[in-house]
């Protein structure tokens, strides 16, 4: 069956995730505000939550109508053919939202809308109580403008879940936008990437994924495994994905950290990803970075400020930044930040700046993109 889906995905990120769904051969993609919406069958959603790496969920759109009334919204849920989706044991906890609509209070759309389910159930299964105690589907009943969208989630936890961070750094990116910062850039599976201040190691991680090509989310699971419909394709789809893995031949991906632990935490989580052949990581003072290569990235998440040390050191940091990395004038650059001093204390203006959410922190992402290395000569037998 074609399903309408839905991802949303964190603001400012609306373009790289249509452009993930399109490249994943995915069709009508198009973008909302913080929504990317676009068609699939059970492989579809199978595969959108195995692979999508810089999306929050998948979620099934059921209905979309228009709603002022308590009775209007009753009836638009109730219309939903309920019996195909929930079988009798089904948890169904109900969600909502409502943004700039008549119909405002969330915890009475909430009941409504979980009433109609349940007078739609008891009509299909004939009988007056449900005990909730099978697989979950999570419905969202959203309301904007007065349009109602009835939504079934697909996913469960966030898809920055992957199952490999055990253990929470300080203050983690999340791996949705790190898989999303390194997709801004031009870098390459093969070409070198380092992070020196890493942290947990989330952005080589993430890059190390890319490289093996390994789906993000094959170290977790998702509700809709467990419903009968999508049983078959998710099984399918997890053997495609795993035998598409294509292990790095040698290291290129690298973190490092002026922290004794990051460097333990990360190598850790490198190897709950599956990834600890592709990356690797040592504790070293950023000031102390120097490479031979020629070409190479540099991504990185260094405190702000805000949530970690204190604003001098920061300052003193950026500086720093700036007389060690404007010293590789073959590699490309990027750094996200929420200071707004930024390029001022690094000492050279960004080619490209884009707004980001890091969490609720708004930030920029500074891009400081390098020249294109020479083409390989042609081999000229
Ligand atoms: C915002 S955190 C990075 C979080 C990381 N992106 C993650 O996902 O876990 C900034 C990191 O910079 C590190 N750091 C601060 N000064 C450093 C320096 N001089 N050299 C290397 N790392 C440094 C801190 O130890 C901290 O782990």
């Amino acid at each position: 069956m074609q399903y309408d889906l839905i991802a949303p995905t964190a603001f400012g990120l609306e373009a790289v995730t249509a452009r993930e769904l399109t490249r994943l051969g995915f069709a009508d993609v198009h973008t909302e505000d913080g929504r990317v919406y676009f068609k699939g069958d059970e492989k579809g959603v199978a595969k959108a939550n195995l692979w999508l790496r810089t999306a929050a969920r998948v979620q099934i759109q059921l209905a979309r109508f228009k709603a002022v009334t308590f009775e209007e919204l009753f009836q638009g849920v109730y219309a939903i053919p309920w019996g195909d989706w929930l079988p009798e044991n089904a948890r169904f906890p109900m969600d909502g939202r409502s943004v700039k609509s008549t119909l405002f209070s969330i915890s009475d759309c909430q009941a409504i809308a979980k009433k109609a389910v349940v007078e739609k159930l008891k009509k299909t299964y004939h009988r007056d109580f449900f005990e909730e105690t099978g697989a979950l589907y999570r419905l969202e009943v959203s309301l904007l403008k007065d349009t109602v969208t009835v939504t079934l989630d697909t996913t469960g936890a966030g898809l920055h879940k992957r199952g490999y961070r055990k253990i929470a750094g300080e203050a983690p990116l999340k791996e949705t936008m790190a898989a999303a910062l390194i997709d801004l850039t031009f870098w390459r599976p093969g070409r070198i990437l380092v992070d020196p201040m890493c942290g947990t190691g989330t952005i080589p991680i993430e890059a190390a994924l890319i490289a093996e090509n390994r789906a993000p989310g094959l170290t977790r699971s998702f509700p809709a495994e467990e419903w009968p419909a999508f049983a078959k394709a998710f099984a399918e789809a997890r053997e495609e994905a795993k035998s598409l893995i294509q292990p790095a031949k040698e290291i290129t991906i690298f973190g490092s950290d002026i922290d004794a632990k990051a460097a333990d935490v990360s190598a850790t989580c490198a190897r709950l990803a599956g990834v600890e052949g592709a990356v690797r990581f040592q504790r070293a003072d950023m000031r102390t970075f120097k490479s031979e290569e020629r070409y190479g990235f540099i991504l990185t998440n260094p405190p702000y400020g805000e949530r970690l040390g204190q604003e001098e050191e920061v300052q003193k940091i950026y500086r720093d930044m700036g007389s060690v990395f404007r010293k590789l004038d073959t590699w490309s650059v990027y750094v996200i930040t929420a200071h707004p001093e930024f390029e001022k204390l690094y000492g050279k203006k960004a080619e490209k700046r884009r707004k980001l959410f890091n969490g609720r922190i708004p930030c920029q992402y500074y891009q400081y993109p390098g020249p294109k290395p020479p083409r390989p000569p042609k081999n000229e037998d």
